[in-house]
Order: structure tokens, then sequence, then C-alpha cells
């Protein structure tokens, strides 16, 4: 069963940009607001050095790390194009305008 964490309301991450929310159970995990209003989290590491892809570029569906560019799609957190790897993704719930976090299930790493 998912438990699920309130982690603040939609309007509170800018489109194309993201907020942090740190965990005790899984560290930091970055939440992402696409600019046709999709909600969607990975786990904040970079599984290539470790970059804060909480600080890359939301472009379409994808986030590009901003250490060496790579992409990753944000809804498996799998690596694109020619980069191999992914980074944890998280199950996000929207109701009434919040924003739900599960940390229970898809934890790719
Ligand atoms: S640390 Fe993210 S691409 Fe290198």
């Amino acid at each position: 069963m998912n438990s699920w964490i309130n982690i603040g309301r939609i309007e509170d991450i800018p489109r194309q940009g993201s907020r942090v929310v740190k965990t005790e159970s899984s560290g930091d995990i970055a939440i992402f607001r696409t600019v046709s209003d999709s909600i969607y989290a990975l786990n904040n590491k970079c599984p290539h050095k470790g970059g804060p892809i909480s600080e890359g570029i939301v472009h379409g569906e994808q986030i590009t790390c901003p250490l060496h560019n790579w992409t990753f799609d944000l809804a498996t957190g799998e690596a694109t194009g020619a980069d191999k790897g992914a980074t944890g993704h998280y199950p996000i719930k929207i109701e009434d305008g919040e924003i739900y976090l599960s940390l229970s299930v898809d934890y790719v790493q």
C-alpha cells in the first residue's frame, strides 16, 4: 500500500522549474513541473557523477543534468540518447492542486 506525503501545491513550483524534498529514507528528491503542468519526482542525484539534477533544464518531458548535459526521461528516470543509466523515480498524484509523493514503489536504483 502506498503512503502518500503532501509536498505542497502545483503553483509552488514554477513551470519548467523544480524544488527539492528532503526525505530520511530516500535522500533528496527533485520534484519537477513541466510547461504542461505535469509533475514528476526523481532522485536528485545524477547517475553519471552525482550532479544535482534539480538544477538542470526541464524541456518537454525531460530534464538535462547541469553538469555534463545527460538527459533523462522525467517519467522513468532513464537516460535518453546514447547515455546509459537511470535515477530513481517516484509516484506522484495530484488532488485538488495538492501534490502527493510516494516513496514506497517505482524506485529504480
Ligand atoms: S553528473 Fe549529471 S551528466 Fe554528469
